[in-house]
């Protein structure tokens, strides 16, 4: 049923192109638990290049990625400070505290931006055996759950100092990093020297169907190697994988501005003013998210609920201009009904 709709819960809904089905049938692979699959290898050899650090590695989910880095700069029983909405947070279900000890405290941005004065104010040194110590602020650029928003380079600048001068890392979820990117013009590597590990994800704005990196220092990566597979993400011949990664980095950056502009398009249709939509997230409240959820189905279009009274759209890959002008007018119709 999916097929015939229009489908903006997500861009995680993507299915592989022909070309992209293509590259993956073609994949030179080996065994990635001996490190022997050459796609895999070339993956993340460039995506560490991109952004300028020493390695990556190739993990089935961004929540992995996320996990693997937090990991790498928190031991357990010290904390992450990150926004209040953050990923990490609030959707990876409690991972970070499950597995290996993290807690965290939040800030709160209406944009699920940096707050600095709030990161000074939260900040705890080590002060054992009385309190829990700060050891990392995570960011994530572009924000999820405030719509998409990209945080800007002067922040990450910014963070980087004050964690320097603290002596503690800076974690980011990158899962949108190239919307980021492609909206702001900001080079990756740029974005790569204010963090000391990071997550990317290949399986969103970018159109494959699986696959994320973390990205960071030889040794973190070295370390995420043995807890990848500890936690059972030692994958085999992934090289079908990686080789759709590839080809989405090779074909799927540029594009990213169309989702950009298709959610400009459905954010004037829904009286979100278009200027803080940065990328391809618009979030709209509505008095009853259900009804517009249920209404927008009922004209073929699937939006997601985020909260009883905000839905979320989301561009992608998968939607045309001519899809995206069908259901900004399907939209703008729910919202008034
Ligand atoms: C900002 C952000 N980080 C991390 C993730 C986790 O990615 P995955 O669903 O591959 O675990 C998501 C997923 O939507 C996300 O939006």
């Amino acid at each position: 049923m999916a097929d015939a709709m229009i489908d903006l819960r997500s861009d995680t809904v993507t299915r592989p192109t022909e070309a992209m089905r293509q590259a993956m049938a073609r994949a030179e692979v080996g065994d990635d638990v001996y490190a022997e699959d050459p796609t895999v290898r070339a993956l993340e050899e460039r995506v560490a290049g991109l952004f300028g650090k020493d390695a990556a590695l190739f993990t089935p989910t961004g929540s992995m990625a996320n996990l693997l880095a937090v990991r790498s700069l928190v031991a357990p029983g010290q904390e992450v400070l990150c926004e209040s909405s953050a990923h990490i947070a609030r959707a990876e279900l409690g991972a970070h505290g499950a597995f290996f000890g993290v807690t965290m405290r939040t800030w709160t941005h209406p944009h699920g931006g940096l707050d600095l004065a709030a990161v000074d104010a939260l900040f705890a040194p080590e002060l054992s055996p009385y309190f829990v110590a700060t050891k990392a602020v995570s960011i994530e650029n572009t924000h999820n759950f405030a719509g998409g928003r990209v945080l800007p380079l002067s922040d990450m600048q910014a963070l980087r100092e004050r964690a320097d001068g603290w002596g503690i890392g800076v974690h980011l979820d990158g899962a949108r990093l190239w919307n980021a990117h492609v909206a702001s013009g900001v080079p990756l590597a740029d974005y790569g020297r204010c963090v000391d590990v990071m997550a990317v994800c290949l399986s969103k704005g970018l159109g494959a169907p699986v696959g994320s990196l973390t990205v960071g220092s030889q040794d973190t990566i070295d370390e995420a190697r043995v807890w990848r597979k500890r936690l059972g993400g030692g994958m085999r011949q992934v090289g079908v994988l990686a080789a759709a990664g590839l080809h989405a980095l090779d074909h799927h950056v540029e594009r990213l501005a169309d989702d950009h502009a298709h959610a400009r398009l459905l954010a004037e249709a829904c009286g979100v003013d278009p200027a803080t939509v940065d990328t391809n997230i618009v979030v709209v409240d509505v008095p009853d998210a259900a009804a517009v959820v249920a209404t927008a189905r009922e004209h073929g279009v699937l939006v997601s609920a985020l909260g009883h009274r905000t839905v979320r759209l989301v561009t992608h890959l998968d939607v045309s201009r001519e899809q995206a002008e069908t259901a900004a007018t399907v939209l703008a119709k729910a919202l008034t009904d």
